[in-house]
């Protein structure tokens, strides 16, 4: 599948690792469904302004109704959907706190975006995939699923089961040509983690130490592997999730 007139939503494509994952899926000739509870408006006319074809949804991917409408608006508008990208997440504006004191509410809030957003984003588009004769899902998981990180773990909960889903859903959908494939970015500074001087503070200086390209990652060193997940070269690769933070598991 070339890229080329694919038709890509972006959950959570207004800025961060989203806005740059459009910009580059747009620079191979996609037209773009940005899907944002904020901001998708403006992103999607800067992106016009640079030259795509780009919409706007205003969607909190946590509601059925809405991510059912994102999925119909987004068939309607271009006749077609190729490829979703769940990135919508929650992760810089939690407070990080020690596992004893993690209420009910900081679970759902985590779990209804992180995890129950990917299914409900999933399973919207797909009736759209099986149109088009198949379809492409890249997630957008998370390197601390599989280190652990304190203080989170309602977070690494979440993201350890987007990968999970990305398995389970690889083996599910790939007899309709639907590859389901995970990408697991190191800590990144997004415009997400901008706004967070706390995170910025607390994780930057470990994250460095940690990593074996050492200097900062930014969100245009995630595009490449979503632009893989969602090309041609990735069309016999389904179910896996690979980890994208500079070599830091060494
Ligand atoms: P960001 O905070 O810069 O952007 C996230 C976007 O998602 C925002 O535009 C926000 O409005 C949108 N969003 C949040 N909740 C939403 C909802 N319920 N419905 C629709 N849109 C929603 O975030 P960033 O850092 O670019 O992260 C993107 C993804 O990457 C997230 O899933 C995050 O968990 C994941 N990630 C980020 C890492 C980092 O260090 N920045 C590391 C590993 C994973």
């Amino acid at each position: 599948m070339s890229l080329d007139n694919a038709v890509a939503i972006v959950t959570g494509g207004a800025q961060g690792i989203g806005f740059a994952a459009a910009q580059r899926l747009g620079e191979r000739g996609a037209r773009l469904v940005v899907a944002d509870r904020s901001g998708a408006e403006a992103a999607a006319r800067a992106l016009r302004e640079s030259g795509f074809d780009a919409i706007a949804v205003d969607v909190d991917v946590s509601q059925p109704e809405q991510v059912a409408a994102m999925a119909q608006r987004a068939e309607a508008h271009f006749g077609r959907i190729d490829v979703l990208v769940n990135n919508a997440g929650i992760y810089s504006s939690l407070k990080p706190t020690p596992f004893e004191q993690l209420t009910m509410q900081d679970w759902r809030q985590v779990l209804d975006v992180n995890v129950i957003g990917v299914f409900l984003a999933c399973q919207a588009v797909l009736p759209a995939f099986k149109r088009a004769g198949g379809g492409r899902i890249v997630n957008i998981s998370s390197g601390v699923a599989f280190k652990g990180n304190p203080w989170m773990a309602h977070y690494v909960a979440s993201k350890g089961a987007v990968i999970s889903l990305t398995r389970a859903l690889a083996t599910e959908l790939g007899a309709h040509q639907v590859l389901v494939n995970s990408v697991a970015p190191g800590f990144t500074l997004s415009d997400g983690v901008h706004a967070n001087p706390t995170l910025v503070e607390g994780v930057k200086g470990p994250s460095l130490r940690g990593r074996v390209l050492a200097r900062d990652m930014v969100p245009a060193d995630l595009v490449g592997a979503i632009e893989f997940f969602a090309g041609a070269q990735a069309a016999f690769i389904t179910g896996q999730t690979l980890v994208v933070d500079g070599g830091a598991y060494f």
